[in-house]
């Protein structure tokens, strides 16, 4: 195999604790405790080891990054590293204190997450009131500071009727970017999924929503748009492949090379705390285990798209076919496809609506 390329970012989860409860949330069941979180110093080291590996981007995120107290030096000791700080957020905790001190230790870009267009359904779906009017109120924050605004805006059966107007928000709030992306079915999504999946019509229906409006603001507004897999005929290249481009490093160090790979059954995942980033990302066993394509089954080894998608994503061949070594299912090669398609189907027919949300009383462990 040919050398192993630096990754280009890492997603920080410095802690799990959040104010909101969103049924979709991709962290894990088991949530960390505030207890078992990295401190300062510890994450101030890893930022530098992460620079020195060759990584350019930081993306801060959670639960929510703004409920940990040392924000301010996590930021600084990151942007001193060198590394270009984004700051992913529910937003329900900014000030405008608060977002200028971050901006001053180094803060280059903010996302913020929208759970719909109007307060009663998006608070709702947050769990958390007011969250709607807050998150608002912090993109106003940011047009005054003039931080530039990523709007994340997850889509699922329960709020695609508002598409329309996510994307009218976004302009107003002077979004520079909108990611439309349907839920993606892993951690606490995978469990409210009969809640959330779209039909097949509503998904057609975004689909056509977002190009009309791709067009429409073209030059003023970038939109970003990522279909829910299971309708898909070809699967996404996840994380651009295991061990390729990204990493992530959870509230209490663990290294792993996607958010969901904890998963996967006899893997073992190393801590930034008791081994060096680089040999983490170079030789441990794990980031080893999915890395190119020696690893792949039939149809992918002998297939052309083999060095595009990478075979897919890990974790959703787990959770869909009970072995992370198999072909993603969504890839219509598989010979899982049929079952998937045919589930989404059920499950959005059935129309239920009832969540778990996600919060410590409903976590495993
Ligand atoms: Fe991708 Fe494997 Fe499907 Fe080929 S067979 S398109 S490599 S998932
Ligand atoms: Fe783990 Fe896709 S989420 S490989």
């Amino acid at each position: 195999m040919s050398a192993i390329e630096p990754p280009l970012a890492m997603l920080a989860e410095i802690t799990h604790r959040c104010p909101l409860q969103c049924p979709y949330c991709s962290n894990p069941l088991a949530l960390e405790r505030a207890q078992g979180e990295l401190d300062t110093e510890a994450w101030a080291d890893i930022f530098r080891q992460a620079a020195a590996l060759g990584i350019l981007q930081v993306h801060l995120s959670g639960g929510e990054p703004m409920a940990r107290a040392d924000l301010p030096e996590l930021v600084a000791t990151a942007s001193a590293a060198g590394l270009y700080v984004n700051l992913i957020t529910s937003a329900v905790l900014c000030t405008e204190e608060k977002l200028a001190a971050l901006k001053d230790a180094g803060l280059r870009h903010v996302q913020i997450s929208l759970q719909g267009s109007e307060a009663a359904n998006a608070d709702t779906i947050a769990g958390y009131r007011d969250a709607h009017a807050k998150k608002l109120a912090a993109a106003g924050m940011l047009r005054r500071l003039d931080l530039p605004l990523t709007i994340n805006a997850v889509m699922h059966r329960q709020n695609l009727d508002q598409l329309e107007a996510l994307i009218e928000l976004s302009v107003e709030l002077g979004a520079r970017r909108l990611e439309v992306a349907h839920v993606q079915y892993y951690g606490w999504a995978l469990k409210n999924r009969a809640a959330l999946i779209p039909t097949r019509a509503q998904l057609d229906a975004a689909t056509a929503t977002v190009e009309a409006a791709r067009q429409r603001l073209k030059g003023s507004l970038v939109i970003d748009y990522v279909i829910p897999d299971y309708y898909g005929r070809r699967p996404k290249a996840c994380m651009n492949g295991w061990g390729r481009r990204f990493l992530n490093v959870t509230p209490s160090g663990t290294v792993l090379p996607c958010h969901a790979a904890e998963t996967i059954p006899g893997l073992v995942f190393e801590r930034a705390t008791e081994k060096p980033l680089k040999e983490i990302w170079t030789s441990s066993a794990a980031f080893e285990h999915f890395r190119g394509t020696a690893w792949m089954p039939e149809p992918c080894a002998s297939c052309d798209q083999r060095e595009i998608d990478w075979g897919g994503c890990r974790c959703q061949a787990l959770a869909l076919t009970g072995d992370a070594a198999n072909t993603d299912p969504v890839c219509e090669l598989s010979p899982h496809h049929a079952r998937i398609a045919a589930l989404a189907n059920e499950e959005a027919a059935a129309g239920g609506d009832d969540f778990v949300y996600r919060n410590y009383r409903h976590a495993d462990g």
